[in-house]
Parts: C-alpha cells; sequence; structure tokens
C-alpha cells in the first residue's frame, strides 16, 4: 500500500495562519510586528534565491522584513560591524546571515557576532548549548519543522526507534538531540549514521522513523526501510532543470520505491523545506515576544 504524504506545504500553512493571528493581535495591542532581517553577502544564486523565499514569506506573514544584501568583497569587521547595528536595532527582533559565506570570513565569528536573543536561526552556541539540555531558546529551523512535522501528523515517537541519517550542525545532530530528549516529540531511541557507520542498511532497517539528511540523491532505498515506517526526507538536490529553466530537486530518499513500504513519507518538494522557512518566522515572532516581555 502507498504511504501516506506527510506534506510540509499544507502544515506549514497551518502554523503560518496561528503567525498571521498572533501578528495582527501584537500590532492592535502593542503597536508593534515582528523586525527580521536577513543578510546576503555576495550573489550566489541559491542563496540569492533562499533569502528572496524567507523575505517573501516574512512580508506575507505582516513582518517589518528587511533584506541587507552586501558585497561579496565586505570585509569581515564590515560585516560585524553591521550584525552589530541589528543588534542593537529595537525595530529588529531576528538577525539572519545567509550561509555559506566567502572564505575570508570565519562563519564562527559572525555566528558568535548574533545577539543570542536575536539568533533566530539557533546557530548561536548559546542557543545550542540550550537547546542540548532542554532549556528554553530558539531552535534551529530545519529540525525544529521536522518536530512539528512529526507532532503535528499524530506521528508517535514517545519510545520509537529513530534512525537519522546525517551528522551536521544544522541538521543530523540537532534533530538527534531533540529527539531523545524528554518533551513532546521526544523520548525516542535514537541511532546516527553518517559516512563512517558500517552497514548502514542494518540500522536503517530497525528505524521506526527514519531521518534522512545525506545531502546525496536517493541514497536511501526501499530494501534499506523497514516496512510500516515514517521517512522524513530532508534532502534538497538539484538533479538537473526544466526546459524552462527551473531546477528539478529530488530528495536523498527513492521516493517511489519507499513510498510502497512506509507508512508515511515528505515528498521533495513540499516537505521539510516550507517548514524550515516556517520555523524561522516562528522564532522570530517569539523573538519579537521576548522583547516586549511577552
Ligand atoms: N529542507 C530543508 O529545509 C533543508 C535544510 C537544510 C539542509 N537541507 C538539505 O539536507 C541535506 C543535508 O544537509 P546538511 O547541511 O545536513 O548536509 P552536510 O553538512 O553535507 O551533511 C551531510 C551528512 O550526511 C552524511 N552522509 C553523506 N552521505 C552519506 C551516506 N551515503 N551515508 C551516510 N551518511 C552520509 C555526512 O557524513 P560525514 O559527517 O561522515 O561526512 C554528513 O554528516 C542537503 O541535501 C541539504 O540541501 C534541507
Amino acid at each position: 500500500m502507498s504511504a501516506k504524504i506527510i506534506s510540509g506545504t499544507q502544515i506549514a500553512e497551518q502554523i503560518r495562519n496561528e503567525i498571521k493571528a498572533e501578528v495582527s493581535v501584537m500590532k492592535e495591542r502593542h503597536g508593534v510586528v515582528p523586525g527580521l532581517v536577513t543578510i546576503l553577502v555576495g550573489e550566489n544564486p541559491a542563496s540569492v534565491s533562499y533569502v528572496k523565499a524567507k523575505q517573501a514569506v516574512a512580508h506575507k506573514l505582516g513582518f517589518n522584513s528587511i533584506q541587507d544584501s552586501q558585497p561579496e568583497d565586505i570585509s569581515e569587521d564590515q560585516l560585524l560591524a553591521l550584525i552589530e547595528k541589528y543588534n542593537q536595532d529595537p525595530l529588529v527582533h531576528g538577525i539572519l546571515v545567509q550561509l555559506p559565506l566567502p572564505r575570508h570570513i570565519d562563519e564562527g565569528k559572525v555566528l558568535y557576532a548574533i545577539n543570542p536573543g536575536k539568533d533566530v536561526d539557533g546557530f548561536h552556541p548559546v542557543n545550542v548549548g540550550k537547546m542540548v539540555i532542554g532549556e528554553p531558546c530558539f531552535l534551529p529551523c530545519t529540525p525544529y519543522g521536522i518536530l512539528e512535522m512529526l507532532i503535528r501528523s499524530g506521528v508517535e515517537t514517545s519510545g520509537a526507534e529513530v534512525v537519522v541519517v546525517g551528522r551536521s550542525n544544522i541538521v543530523g545532530k540537532p534533530i538527534a538531540n531533540l529527539l531523545f530528549q524528554k518533551r513532546e516529540g521526544g523520548n525516542a531511541t535514537v541511532t546516527i549514521c553518517h559516512t563512517r557507520t558500517r552497514d548502514m542498511a542494518s540500522h536503517t532497517l530497525k528505524a521506526d522513523i527514519l531521518i534522512v539528511a545525506a545531502g546525496h540523491p536517493r541514497v536511501i532505498t526501499a530494501d534499506m526501510v523497514k516496512e510500516g515506517a515514517v521517512v522524513i526526507d530532508v534532502g534538497i538536490n538539484r538533479i538537473g532543470k526544466t526546459p524552462e529553466g527551473k531546477a528539478i530537486l529530488c530528495g536523498d530518499v527513492d521516493f517511489d520505491g519507499v513510498k510502497e513500504k512506509a507508512s508515511a513519507i515528505t515528498p521533495v518538494p513540499g516537505g521539510v523545506g516550507p517548514m524550515t522557512i516556517t520555523m524561522l518566522m516562528k522564532n522570530t515572532v517569539q523573538a519579537a515576544k521576548q522583547a516586549l516581555s511577552l
């Protein structure tokens, strides 16, 4: 039987409607709307399109959305000074610096420079540390989105065997961490696989929930998935272009084969992607509320 499709587009729409309602209350009662600045350095086409998408959603939700584009050759000191300017700006509640940055800029220094209270991407080590010990903080947007998808789709994580493929700082490590915590959408038993894992299928075949963030097209095939598993495909791979020049995308999971074995699966596009942007907006609303002491 074909798997149920977990639509990130639909769940994201639900959350965006909730955010819209919160923004209008905030505006009415406090005369404030959430402010989000996205800083883009250079013109990497993927980064340009990500930043555009984030700004478009922020604008739609009624945020004060500022797009700050800087030239490729901006110095590290100039970028740090720009971040400090936004750290001090009371109308800006969230600061996002689009990664990757040009090689002459130290990404670590830039992430440390953002005020943790405005770090709506959840990458500042203060937020990462708070996440690990289970304190309130800004969760990184992709793992936060995966968590919301699981919760809102009624997937039981408590006691489940979860396998995460990938151990990056932005997806693999944080989602693994969140899933084993004592919290809603947590309490799972988690295994993490990476390129040094021996016999990956022996792990993935045990997964009740399989989360794949490897960054390679269709590395997970049907023979690696347990019958009835829930499969979350984080991968976004550009595998070609349509005659109109639009990118053709696929995930890290062989969707057509795996959907015949899984009980539920996320598509690419329309799965984790829309959730990531939405959770950035949720974090920005949270930052604005904190600034207003709400
Ligand atoms: N939907 C979204 O919103 C969203 C957000 C972020 C990322 N993504 C996508 O998710 C994917 C992963 O992103 P990322 O930033 O986490 O990537 P990354 O930094 O390249 O990390 C990939 C991880 O996967 C592991 N890996 C790669 N190939 C593997 C294989 N064949 N078997 C087992 N492990 C393997 C790597 O292991 P090692 O550590 O051993 O190298 C690494 O830990 C990408 O396609 C990216 O575009 C999507």
